[in-house]
Protein backbone atom coordinates (compact mmCIF):
# COMPACT_ATOMS: atom_id res chain seq x y z
CA UNK A 1 0.00 0.00 0.00
CA UNK A 2 2.25 2.53 0.87
CA UNK A 3 4.64 1.53 -1.61
CA UNK A 4 2.51 1.62 -4.25
CA UNK A 5 1.83 5.03 -3.24
CA UNK A 6 5.49 5.90 -3.08
CA UNK A 7 5.89 5.04 -6.66
CA UNK A 8 2.55 6.97 -7.69
CA UNK A 9 3.83 10.15 -5.55
CA UNK A 10 7.49 9.51 -8.16
CA UNK A 11 5.57 9.21 -11.19
CA UNK A 12 3.78 12.19 -10.66
CA UNK A 13 6.50 14.50 -9.88
CA UNK A 14 8.34 13.18 -12.99
CA UNK A 15 5.51 13.68 -14.92
CA UNK A 16 4.96 17.25 -13.60
CA UNK A 17 8.39 17.79 -14.30
CA UNK A 18 8.49 16.88 -18.09
CA UNK A 19 5.55 18.35 -18.83
CA UNK A 20 5.83 21.74 -16.98
CA UNK A 21 9.18 22.72 -19.01
CA UNK A 22 7.42 23.23 -22.59
CA UNK A 23 4.57 24.40 -21.24
CA UNK A 24 6.01 27.11 -19.24
CA UNK A 25 8.39 28.46 -22.61
CA UNK A 26 4.85 28.30 -25.14
CA UNK A 27 2.41 30.38 -22.14
CA UNK A 28 3.75 33.91 -21.03
CA UNK A 29 6.76 34.06 -20.37
CA UNK A 30 8.77 37.06 -21.09
CA UNK A 31 10.49 35.62 -24.32
CA UNK A 32 7.61 33.93 -25.62
CA UNK A 33 5.12 37.11 -25.21
CA UNK A 34 8.57 39.48 -26.89
CA UNK A 35 8.78 36.45 -29.92
CA UNK A 36 4.49 37.06 -30.75
CA UNK A 37 5.07 40.83 -30.35
CA UNK A 38 8.16 40.69 -33.47
CA UNK A 39 6.01 38.18 -35.36
CA UNK A 40 3.07 40.56 -35.48
CA UNK A 41 5.45 43.63 -36.56
CA UNK A 42 7.33 41.28 -38.84
CA UNK A 43 4.03 40.38 -40.73
CA UNK A 44 2.37 43.91 -40.14
CA UNK A 45 4.13 46.83 -39.08
CA UNK A 46 2.50 50.52 -38.27
CA UNK A 47 5.13 52.51 -39.98
CA UNK A 48 4.53 50.85 -43.40
CA UNK A 49 7.57 48.91 -43.79
CA UNK A 50 6.40 45.03 -43.64
CA UNK A 51 9.34 43.00 -43.62
CA UNK A 52 7.00 40.24 -44.89
CA UNK A 53 6.89 42.26 -47.96
CA UNK A 54 10.53 41.41 -48.69
CA UNK A 55 10.87 38.27 -46.16
CA UNK A 56 9.70 34.87 -45.57
CA UNK A 57 9.33 33.23 -42.47
CA UNK A 58 7.44 30.87 -40.93
CA UNK A 59 5.60 30.26 -44.38
CA UNK A 60 4.45 33.94 -44.25
CA UNK A 61 5.33 36.55 -46.44
CA UNK A 62 7.51 36.92 -50.19
CA UNK A 63 11.40 35.66 -49.85
CA UNK A 64 12.18 38.71 -52.25
CA UNK A 65 15.28 39.63 -49.79
CA UNK A 66 17.77 36.96 -48.06
CA UNK A 67 16.86 33.87 -45.78
CA UNK A 68 17.28 36.28 -42.43
CA UNK A 69 17.54 32.22 -41.29
CA UNK A 70 20.94 32.23 -42.16
CA UNK A 71 22.41 35.64 -40.75
CA UNK A 72 19.80 35.28 -37.74
CA UNK A 73 21.37 31.80 -36.35
CA UNK A 74 24.82 33.59 -36.12
CA UNK A 75 24.74 36.89 -35.66
CA UNK A 76 24.16 38.85 -32.19
CA UNK A 77 21.36 40.79 -31.55
CA UNK A 78 23.57 44.16 -31.82
CA UNK A 79 24.88 43.00 -35.23
CA UNK A 80 21.36 42.13 -36.44
CA UNK A 81 19.81 45.46 -35.43
CA UNK A 82 22.55 47.14 -37.56
CA UNK A 83 21.87 45.15 -40.32
CA UNK A 84 18.58 46.10 -40.37
CA UNK A 85 19.38 49.70 -40.28
CA UNK A 86 22.13 49.63 -42.88
CA UNK A 87 22.27 52.12 -45.48
CA UNK A 88 24.60 50.33 -47.94
CA UNK A 89 23.63 47.31 -49.94
CA UNK A 90 25.58 43.94 -50.32
CA UNK A 91 23.26 42.20 -52.80
CA UNK A 92 21.37 44.57 -54.40
CA UNK A 93 22.98 45.84 -57.73
CA UNK A 94 21.68 48.44 -60.18
CA UNK A 95 20.60 46.48 -63.68
CA UNK A 96 20.30 48.54 -66.64
CA UNK A 97 18.37 46.67 -69.40
CA UNK A 98 19.26 47.27 -73.35
CA UNK A 99 16.99 49.32 -73.62
CA UNK A 100 17.81 51.79 -71.01
CA UNK A 101 15.69 51.08 -68.27
CA UNK A 102 17.44 50.89 -64.82
CA UNK A 103 16.30 49.62 -61.99
CA UNK A 104 17.60 48.50 -58.36
CA UNK A 105 17.21 44.52 -57.76
CA UNK A 106 18.23 41.37 -56.16
CA UNK A 107 19.40 38.36 -58.26
CA UNK A 108 16.85 35.41 -57.34
CA UNK A 109 18.33 32.68 -59.78
CA UNK A 110 20.35 32.36 -62.76
CA UNK A 111 20.72 29.43 -65.31
CA UNK A 112 20.78 28.57 -68.80
CA UNK A 113 21.57 32.12 -70.12
CA UNK A 114 18.39 33.65 -67.99
CA UNK A 115 18.34 35.44 -65.08
CA UNK A 116 15.51 35.97 -62.48
CA UNK A 117 15.81 39.59 -60.43
CA UNK A 118 13.14 41.22 -58.06
CA UNK A 119 12.88 44.81 -59.44
CA UNK A 120 12.71 46.60 -56.26
CA UNK A 121 11.53 49.94 -57.78
CA UNK A 122 8.03 48.37 -57.75
CA UNK A 123 6.02 47.85 -54.72
CA UNK A 124 5.68 45.32 -53.75
CA UNK A 125 8.92 44.27 -55.75
CA UNK A 126 8.16 42.01 -59.04
CA UNK A 127 9.84 39.54 -60.20
CA UNK A 128 11.67 39.84 -63.96
CA UNK A 129 12.87 37.02 -66.03
CA UNK A 130 15.23 38.50 -68.38
CA UNK A 131 18.55 37.09 -70.77
CA UNK A 132 21.76 37.52 -68.65
CA UNK A 133 23.17 38.87 -71.81
CA UNK A 134 20.49 41.64 -71.94
CA UNK A 135 21.63 43.05 -68.24
CA UNK A 136 23.84 45.19 -67.65
CA UNK A 137 24.95 45.24 -63.64
CA UNK A 138 26.56 48.21 -61.40
CA UNK A 139 27.02 48.51 -57.50
CA UNK A 140 23.89 50.03 -56.24
CA UNK A 141 23.68 53.30 -54.73
CA UNK A 142 20.50 54.58 -54.79
CA UNK A 143 18.10 51.64 -52.85
CA UNK A 144 18.20 51.80 -49.39
CA UNK A 145 17.09 48.66 -47.31
CA UNK A 146 13.41 50.36 -46.38
CA UNK A 147 13.68 49.85 -42.40
CA UNK A 148 16.81 52.41 -42.54
CA UNK A 149 14.40 55.16 -42.71
CA UNK A 150 11.89 54.51 -40.52
CA UNK A 151 13.19 54.31 -37.14
CA UNK A 152 11.60 51.53 -34.88
CA UNK A 153 11.85 52.54 -31.94
CA UNK A 154 14.16 50.57 -29.24
CA UNK A 155 11.80 48.11 -27.86
CA UNK A 156 9.97 47.48 -31.34
CA UNK A 157 13.40 46.68 -32.65
CA UNK A 158 14.60 44.23 -30.08
CA UNK A 159 10.94 42.45 -30.42
CA UNK A 160 11.79 42.58 -34.11
CA UNK A 161 15.10 40.77 -33.30
CA UNK A 162 13.79 38.56 -30.82
CA UNK A 163 11.55 37.22 -33.18
CA UNK A 164 13.96 36.41 -36.02
CA UNK A 165 16.20 34.46 -33.52
CA UNK A 166 14.20 32.78 -32.00
CA UNK A 167 12.62 31.54 -35.93
CA UNK A 168 16.63 30.91 -36.73
CA UNK A 169 17.43 29.04 -33.63
CA UNK A 170 14.91 27.46 -32.67
CA UNK A 171 14.83 28.80 -29.14
CA UNK A 172 12.94 31.80 -27.48
CA UNK A 173 15.22 34.06 -26.08
CA UNK A 174 14.36 37.64 -24.68
CA UNK A 175 15.98 40.05 -26.26
CA UNK A 176 16.65 43.66 -24.30
CA UNK A 177 17.04 46.96 -26.01
CA UNK A 178 20.22 47.76 -24.35
CA UNK A 179 21.83 45.09 -25.92
CA UNK A 180 21.11 46.64 -28.74
CA UNK A 181 23.62 49.49 -28.39
C1 LIG B 1 11.25 46.30 -50.04
C2 LIG B 1 11.78 45.04 -49.60
C3 LIG B 1 12.29 44.87 -48.19
C4 LIG B 1 11.65 45.18 -47.00
C5 LIG B 1 10.28 45.83 -46.80
C6 LIG B 1 12.54 44.72 -45.93
N1 LIG B 1 13.66 44.15 -46.46
FE1 LIG B 1 15.19 43.35 -45.42
N2 LIG B 1 16.24 43.10 -47.16
C7 LIG B 1 15.75 43.35 -48.43
C8 LIG B 1 16.83 43.15 -49.40
C9 LIG B 1 16.71 43.28 -50.91
C10 LIG B 1 17.98 42.80 -48.66
C11 LIG B 1 19.40 42.57 -49.19
C12 LIG B 1 20.13 43.88 -49.04
C13 LIG B 1 21.58 43.83 -49.49
O1 LIG B 1 21.83 43.91 -50.69
O2 LIG B 1 22.47 43.73 -48.63
C14 LIG B 1 17.55 42.76 -47.25
C15 LIG B 1 18.40 42.41 -46.20
C16 LIG B 1 17.97 42.24 -44.89
C17 LIG B 1 18.80 41.71 -43.83
C18 LIG B 1 20.23 41.22 -44.00
C19 LIG B 1 20.20 39.78 -44.40
C20 LIG B 1 21.52 39.21 -44.84
O3 LIG B 1 21.68 37.97 -44.78
O4 LIG B 1 22.41 39.98 -45.26
C21 LIG B 1 18.02 41.68 -42.69
C22 LIG B 1 18.43 41.16 -41.31
C23 LIG B 1 16.73 42.21 -43.05
N3 LIG B 1 16.73 42.54 -44.39
C24 LIG B 1 15.66 42.34 -42.17
C25 LIG B 1 14.49 43.05 -42.47
C26 LIG B 1 13.48 43.40 -41.50
C27 LIG B 1 13.49 43.01 -40.03
C28 LIG B 1 12.53 44.13 -42.16
C29 LIG B 1 11.31 44.80 -41.59
C30 LIG B 1 11.54 45.77 -40.55
C31 LIG B 1 12.95 44.20 -43.57
N4 LIG B 1 14.14 43.54 -43.70
C32 LIG B 1 12.24 44.83 -44.59
C33 LIG B 1 14.48 43.73 -48.74
C34 LIG B 1 13.55 44.22 -47.83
Amino acid sequence: MLKTFVYRSVFFVLGAAMFSAPLKAADGSPAAAQVDRGRQLFQKANNGVTCATCHSLENTGTAVGPDLKTLGSVIAPRGLSNTINMTVTCYVQEYTLANGTTFPGFEKSKAGGMIEIWDLSASPAQLRKLKESEVTIKPNSKWKHPAASVGFDDQEMADLVAYIKAMATGNAKEVKAEELH
